[in-house]
């Protein structure tokens, strides 16, 4: 018996000096590089080295509380500071102890798999509705029943069936330089493949989640043929080869090597308070321009919590979503990242009230993972690098 409890505190020891060393690993870069995630849907076991051997050993024991409040274990691909300070204010609030695994979105669905029923696993957070759709039909997710979410979460920003709920949204939007376009010649995505925009556009590389989503996005609304023609239209478009992420192509638009940039908003709120008074520079030099709005929407993505199957520490999974869908943390997320907040309670930070409401494309957010593989397909045909 001895031997037994000894055993579990080694395990949770060495789970968290896991987890510290994986976020000392992971400074404080947000997604900055984006998710490079070429196919969200393949993965089964060629996703490379995702460290097994360090992995935690799955405590099969059941209910292994160490602390009064128990605790809950994530997976989460989101890197950024202020997640960390919500899980710190939640354990103090709680006393629910917050243990963080980070690693890519691909490499912790592998794992989670993997570790079957026994994984110590309770949820699931990460970047891409494609994505967390990809961990649902994998059947790793299960409901996540909570009247207080329900009502915090629009069901727009939740799955169909629950199985996640999304913590935060971010738009991709045109970023146009405001002292060489005027906002009125911009309207849709679709028009920026058309000739007038040859030589003028910006945009990260195909290969990156965030452009493969907005393409499958208009898969989705205008189909495959349409959709090809548009990444072609792209493609040739382009003011350079892609480089850099999308504070690259803000910054390129700055210094006159094309007019407009496709790009998340986030972006653009974080260089605008940012230490480098270069980057604050640009951030005033760009307009924002929330496209199709007149049509189909702007095309949304959320960063989301999936409630793992097999969780142990169910009740306090839910308590932590609907402690991170709460007002106040909504309210910190969007000040701290400037994404928008999904609790429509929650107050937004002054640079995107300043930009203004928009309509989103309303589909759902599983199409981006469904049309994953064609929209990869269409860029490898099109030349958009
Ligand atoms: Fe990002």
């Amino acid at each position: 018996m001895l031997a037994r409890v000894r055993g579990r505190r080694l395990v949770l020891f060495a789970f968290i000096l896991l987890s510290v060393i994986l976020a000392a690993g992971c400074a404080a870069g947000g997604d900055e590089a984006g998710p490079n995630t070429s196919n969200v849907n393949q993965g089964t076991g060629n996703q490379g080295n995702d460290n097994s051997s360090e992995s935690p050993e799955p405590d099969s024991s059941g209910n292994d509380q160490e602390q009064a409040g128990g605790e809950v274990n994530l997976y989460t691909a989101r890197h950024y500071d202020v997640d960390q300070e919500l899980y710190d204010q939640f354990t103090e609030q709680t006393g629910i102890k917050v243990n963080v695994v980070e690693g890519k979105a691909p490499e912790l669905i592998e794992r989670i798999k993997r570790e079957g029923a026994s994984t110590p696993a309770d949820l699931f957070i990460t970047v891409d509705g494609g994505i967390l759709n990809t961990a649902k039909t994998e059947g790793l997710l299960q409901p996540i029943e909570s009247e207080v979410i329900d009502q915090q979460v629009p069901a727009d920003l939740r799955d169909s069936e629950d199985h996640w709920v999304a913590l935060s949204s971010r738009a991709r939007i045109i970023a146009y330089a405001k002292d060489r376009v005027d906002p009125g010649e911009l309207s849709t995505y679709e028009d920026l493949a058309s000739e007038k925009w040859k030589g003028r556009l910006l945009v990260r590389s195909s290969t990156n989640l965030y452009n493969l989503s907005l393409l499958a996005s208009l898969i989705s609304i205008n189909g495959e043929e349409a959709a090809e023609q548009w990444a072609a239209g792209i493609a040739n478009n382009l003011a350079r080869e892609p480089e850099g992420g999308d504070r690259d192509q803000a910054k390129a638009v700055a210094a006159g090597v094309g007019d407009i940039a496709i790009m998340n908003t986030y972006y653009l709120g974080r260089m605008s308070v940012s230490d480098d008074p270069e980057e604050v520079k640009v951030a005033e030099s760009l307009g924002v321009f929330f496209p199709n709005q007149d049509t189909t929407g702007t095309h949304l993505n959320v960063s989301g919590a999936g409630l793992i199957k097999h969780s142990q520490n169910k009740e306090n999974a839910i308590k932590l979503i609907e402690y991170l869908t709460g007002k106040e943390a909504q309210e910190i997320i969007s000040q701290a990242n400037f994404e928008y907040p999904v609790n429509p309670e929650a107050e937004l930070p002054d640079i995107l009230k300043s930009w203004g409401t928009f309509e989103h494309q309303q589909i759902d957010f599983a199409e981006y993972g469904v049309h994953n593989p064609k929209a990869v397909e269409i860029v490898n045909k099109t030349g958009w690098k």
